[in-house]
């Protein structure tokens, strides 16, 4: 009798969840058909179609559409020339959280503290850590997005669909982008005068035309160093007396030719590092240094303390020096002077395969002391840059290979 009992228990319990278990079995996401019904949202859908997002969408069973409006994504998409097909599907991907967020659940999330939750940007594993994350912060009376290490963003507007806990579609204002994505369009001298402390470094960049050079480096990797304002104070303006050629050199002096996150930088085994002033001879190079809180960029004629991140979107990042950075190839250094670092005698014949710098005398050795940062003239640069033709010719064969060296390690990551 009791173990009848236990049998028809059984039974009506497995018919009970075989039942359930069918009834709740959702019908597949149709995310374009459901979107048909909201013509305001038409341009995301199409977006959704254009890129193939939409099939991969059907493929969840449970999922949140952070929407934004036809007129919010239109202005977004003609403010974003460089927002190929690839992106915008990403950009869509983002807006998709793999969790089931109504109104609701969003205005009950914690509020001393933002929530993180992954979107279908994350599943293409194109994100750089969780950046294919976003946060939500459930402020009072209103909910914010942003993308991770973005800072909100976006609001939640309404609620358009709720169909629990298959699909809720929220309407929010702006259009979200992963942090990091949109570094072609950042203008890094922008990025700079938000600070209102960078005034004399942005004159630099931009009378020499490393603004440009570096807006071109932007997407391929760079690290900027950005003097403060003070830093170029107390050189007492004896930098305007370089020459334009130096003046050019001694701006790409500042940007390292690769990207390195702070915790890069904190752990760089490699030193020296190149910089956009570094030719394939080699010089004009900085070595990085750390201890468990500073970062010290020395030049050999000075050093210069990391301050702080200014941007950091890969493969670009830019941080605040508290010092102009002096190369020692046109400052010098008392130790260059010391016999034992005498340069390779600058008669020895260069290597045949390489074609030959016009001749130039001995003497214009680049170790030959201290340039003169008050007298300098107009022809030194050319100078310099001969003799230091010359003198890299001589060890031609081990610079380069510390050069692809170097190289390959430094654009790894
Ligand atoms: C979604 O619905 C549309 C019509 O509304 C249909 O054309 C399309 O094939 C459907 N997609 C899937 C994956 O069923
Ligand atoms: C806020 O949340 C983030 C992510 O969950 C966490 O890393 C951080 O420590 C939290 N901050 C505080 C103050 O609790
Ligand atoms: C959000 O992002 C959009 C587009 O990138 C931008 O125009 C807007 O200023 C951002 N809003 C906030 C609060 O950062
Ligand atoms: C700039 O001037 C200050 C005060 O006159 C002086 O202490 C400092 O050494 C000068 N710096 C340089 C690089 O000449
Ligand atoms: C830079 O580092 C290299 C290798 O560690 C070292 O040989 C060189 O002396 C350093 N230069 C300066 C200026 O500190
Ligand atoms: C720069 O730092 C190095 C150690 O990294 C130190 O040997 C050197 O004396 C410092 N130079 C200046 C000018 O402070």
């Amino acid at each position: 009798m009791a173990t009848g009992g236990i049998l028809i228990t059984a039974l009506i319990w497995l018919s009970i969840t075989a039942t359930t278990s069918y009834a709740q079995t959702p019908a597949p996401i149709n995310i374009t058909s459901t979107l048909a019904k909201y013509p305001e949202y038409k341009v995301f859908s199409d977006l959704l179609v254009s890129t193939g997002v939409d099939k991969e969408v059907n493929t969840h069973t449970s999922i949140t559409l952070l929407v934004p409006s036809n007129d919010a994504l239109n202005s977004f998409v003609a403010a974003t020339p460089s927002a190929d097909v690839v992106k915008l599907g990403d950009i869509a991907r983002f807006h998709f959280l793999l969790t089931y967020y109504g109104l609701a659940d969003l205005q009950a999330l914690p509020t001393d503290n933002y929530t993180i939750v992954t979107t279908l940007y994350q599943t293409t594993g194109k994100a750089n850590g969780n950046e294919g994350s976003v946060e939500i912060y459930n402020t009072p009376g209103k909910v914010l997005v942003g993308p991770v290490g973005g800072g909100p963003n976006a609001s939640v507007v309404e609620s358009v669909l709720e169909e629990a806990y298959k699909i809720s579609i929220i309407h929010i204002d702006s259009v979200l982008e992963p942090s990091g994505f949109n570094v072609g369009d950042t203008n890094l001298i922008n990025v700079l005068e938000s600070f209102q402390t960078f005034g004399l470094f942005i004159s630099l960049l931009q009378d020499t035309g490393v603004d440009a050079i570096l807006a071109g480096r932007q997407t391929s990797g760079l690290t900027v160093l950005a003097p403060t304002d003070s830093a170029f104070a107390t050189l007492n303006g004896s930098l305007a007396t370089l020459s334009p050629a130096r003046k050019k050199v001694l701006a790409q002096y500042h940007a390292l030719t690769s990207y390195y996150a702070l915790a890069d930088l904190q752990t760089l085994v490699e030193t020296p590092v190149q910089t956009l002033a570094s030719t394939v001879a080699g010089g004009f190079k900085l070595n990085v240094t750390s201890t468990a809180t500073t970062v010290t960029l020395t030049t050999g004629v000075n050093n210069a303390t990391l301050l702080k991140p200014l941007y950091d979107a890969k493969p670009a990042a830019m941080y605040s020096v508290d010092k102009v950075l002096l190369p020692t190839e046109y400052f010098g250094t008392p130790d260059e002077l010391a016999p034992a670092e005498a340069p390779a005698p600058a008669t020895a014949p260069p290597p045949s395969s390489i074609k030959s710098p016009p001749p130039v005398p001995q003497k214009t050795a680049p170790a030959a002391g201290p340039v003169s940062i008050i007298s300098d003239n107009p022809n030194a640069a050319n100078v310099a840059s001969i003799s230091g033709t010359l003198s890299a010719l001589l060890v031609l064969v081990s610079s380069t290979i510390a050069f692809f060296r170097s190289d390959s390690g430094t654009h790894s990551r």
